[in-house]
């Protein structure tokens, strides 16, 4: 609809000597029209005519393929026939439809899931690593080039508590699974509260003993190191494996130790950063209404978070050559992000940066109750949420022989898509009623739509676009909404606005499911079959593509 656009601003321009921007918004199905414009209105002012006038004039312009009428107090409804429809979007369709190019030459960083090292995966990083994906195909669907990093925790400090920890439980080092490291550190961090309460030392020396072992490169704690690193590496692999992400790099906080070091000596001999008295460095930040100085560095020299992502920063900047930088990271870390992206204002560093934050996972307490997402033993790992999903699925579904793949498709689907029915913002719900639901809007409902398409189309593989004499009507409103998926990325290029795209695409999947009904195929006339056909091969095409941002994968059956 982009060229009707450009002939109304192109007349308004003629009649008013206005360059006024006209948008479009679709018309809801009882109201007649399929778009409509409020541009006369917004001009009464300056041309001093009543809206509803100045409408009839512009119509008048306007080209007589399409019908119009005056609205309320003065919209122009645009009705475009099924066929000019059809029209429309051949011209637009490409392999790539609903892609730009706007971010063409441009680089972005996507940051995410960003777990922690020797720690199980937890539902805890769920959701950095859903939005940082959909992050990423966005900005790839704007045209951007994105590079993605997991920021590994994997920095030395906790490595003397699990190598106390570890020697203490008396395995061996062979056998020790993620799940004992797990369970080896929260014990350790008890044991070691309770002993500062007694006013001893005895865990805390030795974990400080076995830090700087391995600093100064003693045998044994290096191969300790080592092996809980692979643990881990192996752990956070497979679980991402079967959520279908992966990223480009995994530089995390160590890589960037001694690196912010340097920094921070730089930034502090060019009096951007102030030394304590104690030794420790700080970042003054009131320029920018913060009153919190961000600590840079240990009063001992030592590096602290911050200090390895101002050189993680640094480098995503300078080597990568970002231009812009997102964080998918919960929003606990607001604060630090607000006071990270301030420092790097200070410094000069010019680049867009966004914490991409977002709410709690929340379930249903036995009581009934909403609450934040735990376990008798705390914390909920993600393994453990998918491996729930999985019997969900198998029970639900079990009406046809699924794949493996299938299964973990439609698994992960519904865990994905529930990330993304509200603004992130928002808290989501575990709600296994709900997210399974192959009915309302869930994950499932979106990709079983797909694949009721795909089965038509396997099923009448031939078919060409000749569509002599069918007016499209009944697929109308099906091809409005595939016209304004373009649009749909594009407007969300900014803000990464991923719960607009599930909004999207659980609509389109209404519409199919409606039309699937009211449009039969076998029955029809070769023209009609053709143009049902070809409207399912692109509403199937959108409906998987707009998935796929999401990262939602499509099984073969469901
Ligand atoms: N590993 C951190 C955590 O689990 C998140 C890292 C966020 N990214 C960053 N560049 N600081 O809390």
């Amino acid at each position: 609809m982009d060229s009707l656009k450009d002939i109304i601003s192109t007349v308004v321009k003629r009649l008013y000597g206005v360059d006024a921007p006209v948008e479009f918004s679709e018309v809801p199905a009882e109201i007649a029209g399929d778009y409509s414009c409020n541009v006369a209105m917004r001009l009464a002012k300056q041309a001093g005519k009543a809206p509803r006038d100045i409408a009839n004039e512009i119509i008048a312009e306007l080209p007589r393929e399409y019908e119009y009428s005056v609205a309320g107090p003065g919209f122009i409804n645009i009705t475009v026939p099924g066929t000019a429809l059809v029209s429309i979007l051949e011209d637009a369709w490409s392999d790539d439809y609903g892609c730009n190019e706007s971010g063409k030459g441009k680089i972005a960083v996507s940051e995410f899931p960003s777990t922690n090292m020797a720690k199980p995966y937890s539902v805890g990083h769920l959701r950095p690593g859903t939005q940082g994906w959909a992050a990423k195909q966005i900005l790839e669907a704007n045209g951007w080039k994105v590079i993605t990093d997991n920021h590994l925790g994997d920095s030395g400090t906790p490595f003397g508590i699990w190598a106390t920890g570890f020697k203490r439980s008396g395995k061996s080092i062979d056998d020790v699974t993620i799940y004992d490291l797990g369970e080896i550190y929260i014990q350790m961090k008890a044991d070691m509260k309770a002993e500062e309460a007694a006013g001893e030392h005895a865990l805390a020396d030795s974990a400080q003993d076995w830090l700087l072992k391995l600093e100064s490169g003693d045998t044994e704690a290096k191969e300790l190191s080592d092996r809980f690193n692979q643990i881990s590496l192996d752990h956070i692999h497979s679980v991402m494996k079967r959520m279908n992400l992966s990223t480009d790099y995994e530089l995390g906080e160590s890589f960037f130790v001694e690196r912010g070091k340097e920094l921070v000596k730089k930034f502090l001999a060019e009096g951007k950063f102030v030394q304590n008295e104690d030794g420790s460095v700080i970042c003054p930040l009131d320029e920018f209404g913060i009153e919190v100085p961000m600590l840079m560095l240990k009063s001992n020299g030592a590096a602290l978070y911050a200090t390895t992502d101002l050189a993680c920063l640094d480098y995503r900047l300078h080597e990568w050559k970002a231009d812009r930088l997102i964080y998918a990271v919960g929003a606990e870390q607001k604060f630090y992000f607000e006071q990270l992206f301030a420092v790097a204002k200070k410094l000069g560093w010019n680049a867009e940066m966004m914490h991409v934050w977002f709410g709690t996972i929340d379930q249903i307490s036995p009581e009934g109750k909403r609450e934040k997402m735990s376990s008798r033993k705390g914390v909920v790992l993600l393994e453990d949420m998918l491996n729930d999903a999985t019997r969900r699925v198998r029970e639900n579904f079990a009406s046809e022989e699924l794949s493996d793949e299938d299964v973990r498709k439609i698994a992960t689907g519904a865990i994905k898509y529930s990330d993304f029915v509200a603004d992130r913002k928002m808290g989501i719900l575990y709600d296994p009623e709900k997210i399974f639901a192959l009915t309302g809007q869930s994950g499932p409902f979106c990709q079983y739509a797909c694949v009721r398409m795909r089965r038509i189309l396997e099923k009448n593989p031939e078919f060409d676009d000749d569509f002599t004499g069918y007016d499209f009507a009944t697929e109308k409103p099906i091809l409005t909404k595939l016209l304004a998926f373009p649009g749909l990325v594009a407007s969300i290029a900014d803000n990464l606005e991923a719960h607009r795209i599930a909004g999207y695409c659980f609509e389109l999947a209404q519409e199919l499911n409606r039309y699937y009904e009211n449009a039969p195929i076998a029955t029809a006339s070769t023209e009609v079959k053709n143009a049902r056909l070809w409207t399912i091969d692109k509403a199937s095409k959108v409906l998987a593509k707009g998935l796929d941002l999401l990262g939602i994968e499509i099984p073969d059956k469901m």
